[in-house]
This record gives structure tokens, C-alpha cells and sequence, in this order.
């Protein structure tokens, strides 16, 4: 819809926006960002599950009811936000588009498919350009490696990366955080002395930190390691870049924190990182390594957070290590989601094209 701006003849696009999911984590963050960041909504309209749908949720102070997600129901619909499950998007992602929808897809269904644009904002935009009605929002420890290693790559030329993740509870859904909790509390009133079981995780996850995020592989990875691998080779446009990962699921509610190391092509001191990276937006460096930053003090915030750069003790010419910390829900999930709409507003590209 194209609304005529009261003050002026200047005019502008308004969008009626489905949220896929919107009584999970994720879709609640998107919800609250398209408000927060005034995205031209001119309908909103919540879908989750047959169990959820007649709730209400509240945008711009006003109840809305969540509907039961159906092919149907995106009729008319211009832009969908999705972050219900891969099954649930490998389904209904295609009807969407069907029907004339973009969608920006939260889950890991369509990242690695040929002729998705898998994009973090600020990094590769230009390659939403010629998107086919979907686009692929990154994982969540992708996405705030992104800015950090594009930047880097640029500066010194990247040679290997080796990252380590700790990634909060948040990350596996709002089942997970209830859990986490209820467990938490039942090991302190038992003394330890009756460990629950856990239903979202292989192993407890209170008290306890668990070396598997997502299924293994048969070459020993977790799927999650190898989308940090295969994911930011495809951001990045760097199909040769060496990069490892090893993630790990701790007991925090929001917020990934990860230990990178990364080899240059050259020789780099901490010093040229930091100023490197100081200049980015939405990159928050730390002054001394005594400011570094945890989960706790920097959820429900957007930049991503780097402290504890140091020359690497194993390459101490061409080595640098370094501490990034990001709330997983907001910059690593939903906040990602809705800059990709205001890109693809601001450059008018929510359309799907004739041929698709
Ligand atoms: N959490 C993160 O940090 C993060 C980051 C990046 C990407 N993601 C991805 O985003 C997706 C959602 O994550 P989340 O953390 O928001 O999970 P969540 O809190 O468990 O929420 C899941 C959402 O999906 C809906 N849903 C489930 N089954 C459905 C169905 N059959 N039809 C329609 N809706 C259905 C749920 O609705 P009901 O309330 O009706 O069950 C709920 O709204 C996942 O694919 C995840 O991998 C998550």
C-alpha cells in the first residue's frame, strides 16, 4: 500500500507484515523492533501454532490475535518475518512466496541454497539485490562474527579462524529458558542431589556446560559448527576460507559469547584491530582488557561487543585473539531480520519476481 506523508507530496510505501512464529523468542523480538524502529506496518499479523492461535499480543499498544499459520493466510500479505522451525518454514515459506510475499526466514531451511541471499546487514547487502521472494537471516553465531571478520578481512586478509562458542539458553527457544530455570531451582532445593532430566538439551544444562548444539554429522562436527563454517564462507564470499568451530551450549538465558582466533596474511598488532574495529557501527570495543564484556550486561542490547584483543600466543606475528559477545535474540536473530527490511524498503525491493 502507498500512503500519501500528511506534510508533504513525498510518498510512502506501507506493508502488511506476518510474523511466522510471533509467540516464540524470535518473533516476540520482531514484533518489538518493528515497533521500536517505526517500520512502515500497516497490518501486522501474528501466526503460530493451531495450540497458541486466539492469544493475543500487543503492538503499538494495541491486542492483536494470533492466527493459525496456514498457506491462505498469506494472501495479501507483503512481507513475512519467519522464525518458527525449519519444518514449519520448509512448508509454508514456498506458499508465502506463492502468494507475492518476501520472506525473511530465521531458521537454517533455505541459508545454503543456491540463489538465496544469506545476508547479515552491513556486511553483504548488495547481495539482496536479486533475491527470488526468500532470504535467509543467518545462525545466530554467524551473524555476530560477520561485521567483525568482514572488517578484519579487509584490513589484513584472513587466513584461518578458529572460533569457540558459549551459547546461551535462549538460543534453543522459550521451552529451553523455562526449563533451564525450573531446573536450576530444582538442583539448589535438592542440594544437587536429584539431577533433572533434560527434555530441549542431550545433557542437564544447569550447572553444566554441553559440548553439542543441532545433531552430529559424520565427520564429528555438530550441524550448528558447521553452519558458523559453511554460513560465513557464503557471507563473506570467501569459499576458501579456512574456519573451525566449536560450539557450546552454557547455562546463560541471552547472550553468545565467543573466543576467536584468527591467522593473518600479514602481521597485525592489537592495537590496529581495536582501531579497526572502533570504527564500525554498532561495535562496541573495549578500552582495557579489564572492560571486557559478559552476556549478562549486554542482552537487550544491539551492538556487538569485543574485548580481550591480544596478539595470539601460538602465531604471535600474524595471530590475534579475541572476545565477542552479542544478545543472540536481538543482533543474532530478529534485529538482523528487520534491518533487512529496511533495506529492502529503503531500496524498494519487496516484490517477488514475474518468474519465480
Ligand atoms: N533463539 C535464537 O537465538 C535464534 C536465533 C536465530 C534463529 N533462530 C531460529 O528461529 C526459530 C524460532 O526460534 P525461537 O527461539 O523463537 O523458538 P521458540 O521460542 O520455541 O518459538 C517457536 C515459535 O514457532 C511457533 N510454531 C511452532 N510450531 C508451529 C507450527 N506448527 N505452525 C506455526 N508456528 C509454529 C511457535 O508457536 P506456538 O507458541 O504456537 O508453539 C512459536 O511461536 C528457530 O528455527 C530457530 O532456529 C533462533
Amino acid at each position: 500500500m502507498i500512503q500519501r506523508k500528511a506534510e508533504g507530496t513525498e510518498e510512502m510505501r506501507t506493508y502488511t507484515v506476518a510474523i511466522l512464529g510471533a509467540t516464540g523468542l524470535v518473533g516476540g523480538k520482531l514484533i518489538a523492533l518493528l515497533e521500536e524502529r517505526n517500520f512502515p506496518v500497516q497490518r501486522l499479523l501474528p501466526l503460530a501454532s493451531r495450540r497458541t492461535a486466539g492469544e493475543t499480543i500487543l503492538f503499538k499498544g494495541q491486542p492483536i490475535t494470533v492466527l493459525e499459520a496456514t498457506p491462505e493466510i498469506f494472501q495479501g500479505v507483503d512481507i513475512v518475518l519467519a522464525s518458527a522451525g525449519g519444518n514449519i518454514s520448509e512448508v509454508l515459506v514456498p506458499e508465502a512466496v506463492k502468494r507475492g510475499a518476501v520472506v525473511i526466514d530465521n531458521t537454517s531451511q533455505f541459508r545454503l541454497v543456491e540463489g538465496v541471499p544469506l545476508v547479515v546487514a552491513g556486511v553483504n547487502d548488495s547481495d539482496l539485490q536479486n533475491h527470488r521472494g526468500i532470504i535467509a537471516n543467518p545462525n545466530c553465531s554467524t551473524m555476530q562474527l560477520m561485521p567483525i571478520l568482514k572488517a578484519l578481512d579487509a584490513l589484513a586478509g584472513i587466513e584461518r579462524v578458529i572460533v569457540s562458542t558459549y551459547q546461551s539458553a535462549s538460543g534453543a527457544g522459550k521451552e529451553a529458558i523455562d526449563e533451564l530455570c525450573a531446573s536450576a531451582g530444582e538442583l539448589v532445593a535438592t542440594q544437587f542431589k536429584a539431577i533433572p532430566q533434560s527434555k530441549n538439551f542431550s545433557r542437564p544444562l544447569a550447572f553444566n556446560v554441553i559440548p553439542q548444539i543441532d545433531v552430529f554429522m559424520e565427520d564429528g562436527y555438530t550441524k550448528e559448527e558447521f553452519k558458523v563454517y559453511a554460513e560465513s564462507r557464503k557471507i563473506l564470499h570467501r569459499p576458501d576460507l579456512k574456519i573451525s568451530c566449536t560450539a557450546v551450549r552454557v547455562p546463560v538465558l541471552v547472550g553468545h559469547s565467543e573466543a576467536v582466533n584468527i591467522d593473518f596474511k600479514r602481521p597485525v598488532s592489537p592495537e590496529e584491530v581495536a582501531a579497526c574495529l572502533g570504527n564500525l557501527p554498532d561495535v562496541i570495543v573495549a578500552n582495557s582488557p579489564a572492560d571486557f564484556h559478559t552476556p549478562q550486561e549486554t542482552a537487550e542490547t544491539d551492538p556487538v561487543y569485543v574485548s580481550r584483543i591480544r596478539q595470539d600466543s601460538s602465531n604471535p606475528e600474524c595471530g590475534i585473539a579475541l572476545w565477542i559477545v552479542a544478545d543472540n535474540l536481538r543482533i543474532g536473530a530478529a534485529l538482523n531480520a528487520v534491518r533487512l527490511a529496511e533495506v529492502l524498503h529503503q531500496q524498494n525491493l519487496v516484490s517477488v519476481p514475474q518468474h519465480v
